[in-house]
């Protein structure tokens, strides 16, 4: 075989990704709390058409089948995610065992049918009495979330051998404290730096639980371990002056380096702090040493690239993106930029120390046309998958230690402030009926696994 054909190495995890927020809907059932989304979504004005999480994919009841689909596609890892408040309804204290029956029966369907789960314990929904506390502001947050990943990995560390922390920090401290797009709305800098940093002592201390509950397990070669999951764009400039190289270079801080310096080197760009300003606080420097406590792997969501150009009044980086009019965008209005996954993996090896990765999230909403006798065309989403996983493989090349992809998403879901109007699935979702019509882009998906990616080589698929 040519090289290229088996560059995806042995055991490579074939996966895709969700969120418990944006697919399980029953938010409250069984005794769960309410979470920030519930009540972010329940607020007039906040989400497209005014739509919630109460009903999402139904995946709440319908697990067992959406497993079944899984392995019907050919997939070999599912990354989920955990609602806090369905294991603690108010976040700390008493739990509540029928959430965290769930998914104990989640997992084991997983296993049942050979899919290695990966678990993401922090996707945004926040229990909302911890937020009437404080939320991520508050400085006991990180405790909070200690004592959740413990009581976690004490139950489902026997079937769950991957762990993520936190999903994307950096959208969790900017949409939801900074701009206010996200639960919970705030638009504050001093609380967006507050939180970030509270995010990340939260990472840390739950990789602290990490290591002092749980053992690698029995069978060797299982993959396992914890990581934090970050959102990563390149940033180019708009053109080669200075002023726009720089603008480049602090957006770069912001958005890319924040939480990787944070976890992986133990510091703060400076660029960053500069940026926030006197809205930066004073953070004590033992905090620093246990939010870079050893991770086992880097797990990076990637969709876009930024090109910027200087902006001054755009605080705290300074640069504003410019919009590659004439390039393929999706309908969230992102450019596809497929080399730009290979520029960021090599990037994170150079700059990170060679750390195992995961794609953990990367994928496109297009305005899918409907299910028309049991098929969804999406050539736009084929053409993506294909070029992204090209990209990937060419990271591998390069000699990126890239463990597994995950694809963004299993299924068409609540896209948080747009509601259901991005379809990023490889699978249709009706909303009304719940029927689910794999796209033709799951259906190369399939292909591509089974040829342990020799598939991507021919033209065929679309
Ligand atoms: C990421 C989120 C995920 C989804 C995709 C499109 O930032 O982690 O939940 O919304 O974007």
């Amino acid at each position: 075989m040519p090289e290229e054909q088996t560059a995806f190495p042995e055991g490579f995890l074939w996966g895709a990704a969700t969120s418990a927020y944006q697919i399980e809907g029953s938010p409250l059932a069984d005794g769960a709390g309410p979470s920030i989304w519930h009540a972010f979504a329940h607020t007039p004005g906040r989400i497209a058409d005014g739509e919630t999480g109460d009903i999402a994919c139904d995946h709440y009841h319908r697990y067992r089948d959406d497993v079944a689909l899984m392995a019907e596609l050919g997939l070999t890892a599912y990354r989920f995610s955990i609602n806090w408040g369905r294991v603690f309804p108010e976040g700390t204290g008493r739990t509540n065992p029928r959430g965290l029956d769930f998914y104990r029966r989640l997992v084991d369907a997983l296993q049942a049918r050979g899919i290695t789960p990966m678990a993401t314990l922090y996707h945004w929904d926040l229990p909302l009495s911890l937020q009437t506390r404080g939320g991520w502001v508050h400085r006991d947050s990180a405790a909070w979330f200690g004592d959740y990943a413990q009581a976690i990995f004490r139950a489902l560390d026997d079937q769950v051998h991957l762990w993520a922390t936190l999903n994307e920090p950096w959208v969790v401290a900017v949409g939801g404290h900074l701009n206010g797009d996200l639960a919970p709305g705030h638009r504050s800098p001093a609380e967006a730096a507050l939180a970030g940093h509270n995010l990340l002592r939260a990472h840390g201390t739950a990789v602290q639980a990490y290591r002092a509950e749980v053992r690698p397990p029995g069978e060797s070669g299982t993959p396992h371990g914890i990581g934090l999951v970050v959102n990563l764009e390149p940033q180019h400039p708009a053109t080669d002056t200075e002023r726009d190289q720089a603008a480049a270079a602090r957006r770069d801080a912001f958005i890319n380096r924040w939480f990787l310096d944070a976890a992986l080197l133990g510091r703060y760009p400076d660029a960053l702090i500069e940026g926030f300003g006197s809205a930066w606080p004073d953070f004590p420097g033992e905090d620093l040493r246990l939010i870079r406590e050893p991770l086992d792997f880097i797990g990076v969501n990637y969709y876009s690239r930024g090109v910027v150009r200087h902006a001054e009044a755009d605080v705290p980086a300074r640069a504003e993106r410019v919009r590659q009019d004439g390039r393929p965008h999706t309908a969230m209005d992102w450019e596809v930029y497929p080399q730009g996954l290979t520029e960021t993996l090599v990037r994170v090896k150079e700059d990170y120390g060679n750390a195992r990765l995961y794609v953990t999230e990367n994928g496109a909403a297009f305005p899918d046309s409907s299910p028309r006798g049991g098929m969804v065309s999406d050539p736009d989403r084929v053409a993506y998958l294909r070029a992204h996983l090209q990209a990937a493989r060419q990271a591998i090349a390069q000699g990126v230690d890239l463990r597994g992809y995950f694809a963004w998403s299993l299924l068409d879901n609540f896209e948080w402030a747009y509601g259901y109007t991005k379809r990023f699935g490889l699978v249709h979702v009706d909303y009304v009926t719940q029927t689910r019509t794999p796209k033709a882009s799951a259906r190369l998906y399939g292909e591509i696994i089974r040829s342990r990616g020799a598939a991507l080589n021919g033209e065929e698929g679309g």
